[in-house]
């Protein structure tokens, strides 16, 4: 059932000095493609992500692979800003249903609320606030035996990562939090609090494969005695600091690929992002109808390492009766458009 969208309530413009906004909560234009859809365009041709959204990833592929028919049932387990949803919902009319979900309590109303001003009814698409790895209890919640399609676009959204106050990137300056889902659990900075350093150590390499775990890990220790370690800015200077002693040369050529690291592994610790996605695989194949669809993207080795062997381990089994070999990665096309899609990898698996 097609909706006419709501009017969104008045909202006073962001000021800001200079000509053009710099700061992610002064693009109020960006914010809003339904009131400035030039605006948001513009960003997209220019090669960037608008403020406040993200770009789907590898999304003819995904729906080559998911094949998703009128009438289907398909559970997208990471909504984010709902672009992949979006597609899939098209495809799904008449008849089919989606149910979106999302641990993120910020962004999942928003999405939700963008969904619905796109037309998309109550009865076609469910926003779910919910861990995929308890993807089952949810279906059973709904009174759903099962579903045809899954899809997984693991890690964070570009809106969550540029949002300065949910402390995701060494970028901007914010709370060292790093939480998906700022209600449960501790901030970032709370988690490294009670770590020693050979814990640290081990999720540098285990999360990261951080190279230079063992320089870092001593320095984060004593920075954390004299400053907390409270906010980004305070943990990438950290980062810096502890490979001072590296060759002038070898810093200048890591760049800041050190503190990314640093910062996926911290993160991927405070989410338990790996105990959750093998929890996760395990759950597929109990949710998925015969012939039923998965596809999951990935954006570093320790997700994929996972997905791989899961997926391996189900087809040798039985359980799944196709799976793809080698591993589906974006054009350079799309990550000229979009340099985030430089380190998906994307693989499927179909359920005998
Ligand atoms: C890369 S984004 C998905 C983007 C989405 N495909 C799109 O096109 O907009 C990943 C999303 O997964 C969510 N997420 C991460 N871990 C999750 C989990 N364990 N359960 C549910 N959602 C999760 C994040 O909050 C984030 O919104």
């Amino acid at each position: 059932m097609e909706t006419s969208p709501e009017p969104l309530p008045h909202k006073r413009r962001q000021r800001y000095s200079g000509k053009n906004p710099r700061k992610f909560e002064e693009k109020y234009k960006e914010h809003r493609p339904e009131s400035y859809p030039e605006t948001f365009q513009k960003v997209l041709d220019s090669g960037k992500t608008p403020a406040g959204s993200h770009r789907p990833i590898l999304v003819q592929e995904i729906l080559q692979i998911l094949r998703p028919q009128p009438g289907e049932v398909c559970v997208d387990a990471t909504l984010g800003y709902g672009g992949h949803t979006c597609e899939i919902l098209r495809l799904l009319r008449p008849a089919g249903r989606l149910i979106g979900l999302d641990i993120d309590p910020i962004e999942l109303p928003r999405t939700e609320a963008r969904l619905r001003l796109l037309g998309f009814g109550e009865e076609e698409f469910t926003a779910v606030h919910a861990n995929y790895a308890a993807m089952n209890q949810v279906l059973n919640s709904l009174s759903l035996p099962a579903a045809d399609l899954i899809l997984a676009d693991l890690g964070i959204s570009s809106m969550q990562l540029d949002n300065p106050a949910r402390g995701l990137s060494y970028k901007s300056e914010g709370p060292l939090d790093l939480r998906m889902n700022p209600g449960k659990g501790s901030p970032a900075w709370e988690f490294l609090a009670n770590l020693d350093q050979e814990k640290i150590v081990e999720i540098l390499i285990e999360n990261a494969d951080e190279p230079y775990a063992r320089l870092i890990a001593p320095i984060l220790i004593e920075d954390r005695a004299r400053n907390g370690l409270r906010t980004t800015s305070l943990l990438a200077a950290s980062v810096r600091r502890g490979l001072q002693s590296l060759p002038k040369q070898l810093r200048d050529q890591e760049g800041d690929a050190p503190i990314r690291r640093v910062f996926q592994a911290i993160r991927i610790a405070v989410n338990q992002e790996f105990a959750t996605l093998e929890a996760f695989l395990r759950v597929v194949p109990q949710v998925l109808n015969p012939g039923g669809r998965v596809a999951i993207l990935t954006f570093h080795s320790g997700e994929d390492r996972r997905v791989k062997k899961a997926f391996q381990d189900h087809a040798r089994s039985g359980v799944y009766r196709e799976i793809n070999d080698p591993v589906i990665r974006a054009s350079a096309e799309e990550v000229r458009a979009n340099p985030r899609a430089s380190s998906a990898k994307l693989r499927w698996a179909i359920k005998a």
